[in-house]
């Protein structure tokens, strides 16, 4: 099942919640730095043995004093031009985090609207390719119940809601 909410991403009890990270895994701003301040310093010790990652790659770690139990790292693409193959590298960021969730066994899992922020990807586009992705992982059956695209913002949360009533 598919729902929006508008929420800070760090307090939801999930299995997993998604973080928009850089490649470097370190931390940084945004959502990235939110997770960090709240699931503690044991993440960035986990985060250090990942070795980084990939734009539109996934990698899983625990979630610390998170509620969700895990967190789900991914590297989404900074906007160039649109012609870059961002929205490739945008749907690859949540089809490996999906990937990743079901072999994991998880059931529940919630995305920030990655990319959006520091990255300055178009939001409808995003958002678009976001359900777009979500909903092609899902015709597949997985472990995954639960899909929550979590916005901070109002504008993002009526962009989803409209995009998941059509
Ligand atoms: N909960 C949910 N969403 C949040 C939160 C939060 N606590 N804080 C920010 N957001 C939203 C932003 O409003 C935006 O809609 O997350 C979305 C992604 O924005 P960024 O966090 O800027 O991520 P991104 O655009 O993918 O840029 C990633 O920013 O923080 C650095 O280390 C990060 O270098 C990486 C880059």
């Amino acid at each position: 099942m598919l729902q929006t909410l508008q929420a800070d991403i760090t307090q939801l009890n999930v299995d997993a919640i998604v973080n928009a990270a850089n490649s470097s895994l370190l931390g940084g701003g945004g959502v990235d730095g939110a997770i960090h301040r709240a699931a503690g310093p044991e993440l960035l010790a986990e985060c250090r043995l990942l070795n980084g990652c990939r734009t539109g790659e996934a990698k899983i770690t625990k979630g610390y004093r998170l509620k969700a139990r895990h967190i789900i790292h991914t590297v989404g693409p900074i906007w160039n031009d649109g012609k870059s193959g961002e929205a490739d590298k945008l749907r690859a960021c949540y089809t490996n985090s999906l990937r990743l969730a079901a072999d994991a066994g998880l059931q529940s899992i919630a995305f920030p609207c990655i990319s959006t922020g520091v990255y300055l990807f178009p939001a409808d586009q995003a958002a678009q390719i976001a359900v777009e992705s979500v909903r092609a992982f899902l015709q597949t059956p997985s472990s995954i119940q639960t899909v929550i695209f979590c916005c901070f913002s109002a504008a993002d949360r009526a962009r989803y809601e409209s995009l998941l009533e059509a």
